[in-house]
């Protein structure tokens, strides 16, 4: 999947499927499922750092978790996920940190925001940096929002994230992530845009959605948000089977004779 063909199935009308990736075993995880596109996203911060944010994720952390999926994807789109304070204070800094992504083996960079990153995005674009954009509740703005909540639920806040997502579109940005943003507005911003929208907790009406692959197989529990629809249950095998191997060494039930040499 290159970012073309990620572009052109809005208008085939297939559904895109996105999920999170950080490391090389579950990349292959992924792949094998035929998941086409791979954010390596910022939380990592969360589910595997452990952090209440993802705040303050560095550029190197991203790098390493970049060069580790991206060395191992053999057909995905793999889309680095720039971290806080990457791009905010230039654009200078959003090139290069961006550059940087696409040397470690990402084929595009997402960044978080609305007007405020219109010229970003038009110099990244310009300078032949894929973007996808990220608009809605932002996890970068977190102490902003005061929380994780729904974005967009009043009427001027509703048209401000709509001219934002064209604002984006125009500047050159390849598809727009809508994370936690009521059903009817992602449907009136998916309607309104050419380039493909991805939700997450953004409703049915997408172009695709995304999870965090942690949240879909179970294994991430501290929170789990309204939007997420856990797949599998990882952990609670996870559980039960290191109680179980507890269990075995402690009544020396383990190893046995077919995991002994002789
Ligand atoms: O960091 C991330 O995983 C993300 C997705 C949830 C969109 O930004």
């Amino acid at each position: 999947m290159n970012v073309p063909e990620f572009k052109q199935r809005k208008s085939q009308g297939e559904k895109l499927v996105v999920v999170t990736a950080y490391d090389a075993l579950f990349t292959r995880i992924v792949e094998q499922a035929g998941i086409e596109a791979i954010l390596v996203g910022d939380s990592l911060g969360v589910v595997v750092q452990g952090k209440a944010n993802t705040l303050s994720v560095t550029m190197d952390e991203m790098l390493y978790h970049t060069r580790l999926v991206a060395q191992t994807a053999v057909k995905s789109l793999v889309i680095g996920d720039m971290p806080f304070m990457s791009y905010q204070a230039s654009v200078e800094d959003a090139v290069r940190n961006a550059g940087l992504f696409l040397q470690a083996g990402a084929a595009a960079i997402k960044i978080e925001g609305g007007n405020q990153v219109i010229d970003r995005v038009e110099a990244l674009t310009r300078f032949g940096i894929p973007v996808m954009a990220h608009i809605g509740m932002t996890p970068q703005s977190v102490n902003q929002y005061g929380g994780y909540k729904v974005q967009g639920k009043e009427g001027d806040q509703a048209e401000a994230m709509l001219a934002d997502a064209k604002a984006l579109e125009d500047a050159g940005a390849f598809s727009l992530v809508l994370e936690a943003v009521p059903v009817a507005l992602a449907k009136t911003i998916t309607e309104h845009l050419s380039i493909p929208t991805i939700g997450i907790g953004a409703g049915p009406h997408c172009d695709g959605q995304i999870l965090v692959l942690y949240d879909l197989l179970g294994l991430f529990d501290d929170f789990v948000p309204k939007f997420v629809k856990p797949y599998a249950h990882l952990k609670a095998d996870a559980l039960q089977a290191l109680s179980r191997f507890k269990e075995e060494v402690e009544c020396a039930k383990f190893p046995s004779d077919s995991e002994s040499y002789h």
